[in-house]
């Protein structure tokens, strides 16, 4: 069918693939899984970048940096690269928002301004959806790094949008129970509206990430392996238990990598795998 809108070309070889974790649900680990991810990555000598898209803010607070009230984010470069919000923009510099560690691995941050994003971009006529996705060109981010994460919120507006129109795959942590399904559907209901309209291409799926997997539970296996058989063809990664190590890590603004014990081990090599896994679909 002839489009007025070419999907976007393939990302060349020495430009960073772009991940986003997603689910509508909350607290399916989203926020944990790609803080461990991006710095799996950084392990392996990877140039990470971590862009937080949830007004929480919990993937910026993981990272170990001074936090003040008036730290510019996310939302102010975004609203910035829009010409039309002119009277809104602020003196913000990409340079002065993002934070650097010593550990491969940059961070745009979130605040909770993001909150009112859908609201301050609703009379605009450019494509709304788009923004994230020309910030991200606008800057040249992806020949500056290897890989992108994106953490996203849990909701199912506008940030999600701009998010799917902007990534490269999904990666969909979420909790095996009943109540699993209906989020995971929803947002892919998304990713299919984004495909319908044509204006950049859609994202791959990465595959679906079985948290808080409760071993003691009888009925689990049977509740995974009926979500396995809904959810069609996509990979279904390794599932993760509940682990304290994540809770004892991540009070420490640790990724499970900073630990040596062989407590952590398994969790190392999961998210290893899980690189793996991915490095392959988008290569
Ligand atoms: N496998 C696990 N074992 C133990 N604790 C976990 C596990 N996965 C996540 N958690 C904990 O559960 C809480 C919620 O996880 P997380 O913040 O990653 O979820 P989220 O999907 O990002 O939530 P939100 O939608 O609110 O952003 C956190 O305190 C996290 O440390
Ligand atoms: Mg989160």
């Amino acid at each position: 069918m002839f489009s007025f809108f070419k999907a976007n070309p393939a990302p060349t070889a020495n430009q960073a693939r772009i991940i986003a974790l997603m689910n509508q649900k909350g607290g399916v680990g989203k926020t944990t899984m790609a803080f461990n991810l991006a710095h799996a990555f950084a392990h392996q000598g990877k140039k990470v970048l971590c862009i937080d898209m949830d007004p929480q803010a919990n993937f910026s607070s993981l990272f170990d940096i001074p936090t003040s009230d008036d730290r510019k984010n996310i939302h102010h470069l975004l609203i910035n690269s829009v010409k039309e919000l002119k009277a809104l923009h602020t003196s913000t510099f990409l340079n002065d928002v993002i934070i650097k560690t010593n550990e491969n691995i940059d961070l745009i941050p979130s605040g909770q301004e993001l909150s009112g994003f859908e609201l301050t971009v609703a009379g605009i006529n450019a494509p709304r959806q788009l923004i994230l996705k020309k910030f991200i060109e606008k800057f040249e981010l992806r020949s500056q790094y290897d890989v992108i994460i994106i953490d996203g919120p849990p909701t199912l507006g506008l940030l999600v949008v701009n998010i799917l129109c902007a990534t490269d795959g999904v990666l969909y942590p979420f909790v095996p129970d009943r109540f699993s399904e209906q989020g995971l559907k929803n947002i892919q209901q998304v990713v299919a509206d984004i495909a319908e309209m044509e204006i950049t291409s859609t994202p791959k799926n990465l595959g679906y990430i079985p948290n808080l997997f409760d071993t003691r539970r009888k009925q689990a296996s049977t509740d995974l392996e009926h979500i396995r058989e809904t959810l069609g063809e996509a990979t279904m990664h390794e599932a993760f238990t509940n682990k304290v190590q994540f809770g004892k890590s991540l009070a420490q603004r640790k990724s499970v990598f900073h630990f040596k014990s062989n407590d952590f081990k398994d969790l190392q090599r999961q998210f290893v795998s899980m690189t793996e896994a991915v490095s392959k679909e988008l290569n």
